[in-house]
């Protein structure tokens, strides 16, 4: 065999010894994010890989539900959702596994994952105040002022049965204490122009109605009215300013979208990898973009509507604590009175 053949069969068998095994099998991905790029997160773990993704996709608590109900012979590999207050529920119930994977561990910061593995993050949200830039001058700087009496009758919010209020509870509920945290609760509620209803965007469109001064939203709702047409706002933004509470002390509250693997994973390895392509800068990229999120692994650029909102620090709290006084929270809220 001459010397030219022999380098090249060399090359092709480097090659094939440094690619990335070419798994067999498939992963059975329990999701609750249901936004059309994630189609090409997929296709392209798969075409990585050859690992095929089946999904299962639903409302978060049915998927909980669900995985209750299968026990050991479930057939989910991870559990993906939004809402570190809501995968605490998952773990509570036993449904996830500790993952040991130094991949996960060097690209996401410790407060966004699960200190023993059972979840990691994959993007963030930060729960912003929004306002009337016409109406507003002197719009609330904290989560704290919100409640301060001179924005009676300005404030809107959604109900208090809404994870994303009650992991914000929750994590007041851990800066201030429970007394603080009830006293907060209160006088929020007693600033509200109108009885909660409604989604993140509703309260946004209330800005544009005239009905609210001063709002609390997750920032990918006024991002995605930036990037598309969302009715009864896109039109109108703006007129709407926005403020990433707690700039000059502990930083404004984020949140996550999430995943896990299953404590009855029957493709185990597969979903480690699948949940390490999560954390690799092009899934980074889509999967923020895709739903105009943050990314969860430092360093990754924004997408065009998350970058008009801008950086902000955030409170790196360790956001297992949404669960752990979840409970405090809802009982406060009930106290409180807000519905
Ligand atoms: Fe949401």
């Amino acid at each position: 065999m001459n010397g030219i053949l022999k380098t090249a069969l060399a090359g092709v068998m480097a090659a094939l010894m440094a690619a990335p095994a070419f798994a067999e099998g498939e992963v059975n991905l329990y999701s609750s994010r249901h936004y059309d790029t994630d189609e090409r997160l997929y296709t392209e773990f798969e075409e990585r890989t050859g690992i095929t993704v089946n999904r299962i996709e639903a409302k978060a608590g049915a998927l909980i539900e669900r995985m209750r109900t299968e026990g050991r012979n479930s057939p989910a590999d991870i559990l993906l959702t939004v809402d570190a207050g809501r995968m605490w529920q998952a773990d509570q119930a036993g449904l996830l596994q500790p993952t040991a994977s130094d991949v996960l561990e060097r690209a996401i910061p410790g407060n966004l994952r699960h200190p023993d593995g059972h979840w990691f993050g994959f993007s963030q949200r930060a729960r912003v105040i929004f306002y009337d830039k016409a109406d507003v001058a002197d719009p609330p700087r904290t989560y704290e002022d919100l409640a301060n009496p001179k924005y009676a009758g300005m404030v809107c919010a959604r109900s208090s049965s809404n994870i994303y209020m009650i992991s914000l509870l929750a994590s007041i509920i851990e800066t201030h204490g429970e007394a603080a945290a009830e006293d907060w609760a209160k006088g929020l509620y007693a600033n509200f122009a109108r009885k909660p209803s409604g989604g993140d965007t509703d309260q946004l469109r209330g800005i544009v109605s005239g009905e609210c001064d001063i709002v609390l939203a997750n920032t990918y709702y006024f991002a995605r009215a930036l990037r598309k047409d969302v009715k009864n706002l896109s039109g109108e933004t703006d007129m709407i300013g926005w403020v990433f509470p707690n700039q000059s002390d502990r930083g404004t509250h984020v949140n996550l979208s999430l995943g896990g693997v299953a404590a009855h994973a029957p493709n185990r390895e597969n979903a480690v990898r699948f949940l390490e392509y999560l954390a690799s800068e092009s899934a980074q990229e889509y999967f923020s973009a895709g739903n105009d999120e943050y990314p969860a692994v430092p360093g990754i650029g924004l997408s065009p509507s998350v970058a008009r909102l801008g950086l902000f620090r955030q409170d790196t709290m360790p956001l297992t604590v949404l669960g752990e006084n979840q409970n405090a929270a809802i009982q406060i809220y009930d106290r409180a009175g807000y519905p």
